[in-house]
């Protein structure tokens, strides 16, 4: 089997799971070349995945979670000496998830339901007539976008705008004009600079307020500090919640008998099939570590300095964690799925994201029937997040 997970054609037509499965089978802590780097560890299996994610004295997230290492002068997730919570270690990593988890405790994320249920109205309200819409930029992209807006303090226009610079940073650099993924950082950093002079002379009772107002190591936030919050916030929870949402109605549409049985009671059983798309589709692809020292996993010896990459759309499908795994089964229970990672770095936004998927679907479903592909899928050309780059759709609203 020929194992490339590095080029976006391997995920051109969604992740490679036959890829996966013969290295589940074959070779589940694979060394795998990189062209213009080091190489890396392809670690596959579900119980490897889980080791690798909560060990964080074996496994660092410095100096990045992405394959890539970060080119001199320009790291991804850094700014100068500053960086992003997503590539720290505890206890620095522990203490600047402080200041913003309140925000995403689940009883803060109950606090924004109804809220996010009018929201979902109002999505498809503005395609409903029509009877077609491209589902990922017009229905399940709008949603996050939103979303992020709102916790931020921002004009939810703004929000759009945000998100699809958030796509062109998560593109391979190879489909991309020369410079076009830097140039989509810094138009993020000068809307988030602008947020801060907004934000410092009339504060609210927003997210972006509060991180200006916080303390980290007894002294202000400064205002790099800032921008890579607001960086990682805006990216996290748009195309991740997005691709959920086209990626989980497509494995609807492709499994009509599953399908038939959410809809016979919808309310009741939306709760296992948001956890079962989640593992089906999930969004996040990898989540790179760099090993601390010389360790074992999975009978191979990893070397200090050596990158380990957490496969989690195989870890997904790993017949050793789960039953019938090829299979789709919104019933699936229990369902111990790892699409939102694990350990400190755990998704911080998992509680809105359900809150998120359950409006929508729930939203869609009850409101748009017999749904058709107006044209075949085209996937993002990414080795990092999965989901469909746009999903022309035919329906017919419900009575
Ligand atoms: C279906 C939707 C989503 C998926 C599949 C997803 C998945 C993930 C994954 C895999 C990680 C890394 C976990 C690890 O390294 O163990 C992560 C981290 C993170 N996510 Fe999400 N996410 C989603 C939605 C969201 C939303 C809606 C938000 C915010 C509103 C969000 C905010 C974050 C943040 C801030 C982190 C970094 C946490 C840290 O470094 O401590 N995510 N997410």
């Amino acid at each position: 089997m020929k194992i490339d997970l590095l080029s976006p054609a391997s995920f051109a037509a969604g992740q490679p799971h036959d890829q996966y499965r013969w290295l589940r089978e074959h070779a589940p802590v694979k060394w795998h070349d990189e062209p213009n780097g080091s190489g890396f560890w392809a670690v596959t299996r579900h119980a490897d995945v889980w080791t690798v994610d909560r060990d964080f004295t074996n496994y660092s997230s410095e100096p990045t979670i992405m394959i890539q290492d970060p080119l001199p002068g320009a790291g991804q997730g850094g700014l100068g000496p500053y960086k992003m919570m997503l590539m720290m270690d505890p206890p620095e990593h522990t203490a600047f998830r402080k200041l913003i988890r309140g925000e995403f405790t689940l009883p803060a994320a109950k606090l924004r339901e109804d809220r996010i249920q009018a929201l979902a109205k109002q999505i498809v309200d503005a395609v409903i007539d029509k009877g077609e819409c491209d589902f990922v930029g017009e229905v399940a992209g709008e949603m996050p976008s939103f979303v992020i807006a709102e916790l931020m303090g921002l004009p939810l226009d703004d929000g759009r705008e945000l998100y699809k610079l958030t796509e062109t940073i998560h593109t391979a650099p190879e489909a991309l004009p020369p410079g076009a993924g830097t140039a989509a950082v810094l138009k993020m950093f000068e809307y988030a600079n602008g947020v801060i002079a907004e934000k410092r002379a009339r504060p609210a009772d927003d997210l972006a307020s509060k991180l200006l107002a916080c303390e980290v190591d007894g002294r202000r936030l400064e205002d790099p500090e800032f921008l890579l919050f607001f960086l990682l916030l805006v990216d996290a929870g748009g195309d991740t919640t997005r691709n959920l949402l086209a990626g989980g109605l497509l494995a609807l549409m492709e499994n009509p008998d599953q399908y038939a049985w959410l809809m016979a009671d919808l309310a009741g059983r939306l709760d296992t099939a948001r956890e079962e798309l989640l593992r089906w589709t999930s969004p996040v692809i990898y989540m790179r570590r760099t090993a601390r020292r010389d360790v074992e996993l999975g009978g191979q010896q990893i070397r200090e300095g050596d990158k380990v990459v957490m496969y989690f759309g195989a870890a997904n499908r790993d017949p050793a964690a789960f039953e019938r795994p090829e299979a789709l089964d919104l019933a699936r229970r229990p369902n111990e799925h790892i699409a939102f990672g694990t350990g400190p770095h755990g998704c911080l936004g998992q509680h809105i994201a359900r809150i998120e998927i359950d409006a929508m679907l729930a939203e869609v479903l009850t409101r748009m029937a017999d749904f058709e592909l107006a044209a075949p899928t085209e996937w993002l050309p990414s080795n990092f997040i999965s989901g469909p780059k746009a999903m022309p759709l035919r329906f017919r609203p419900r009575g």
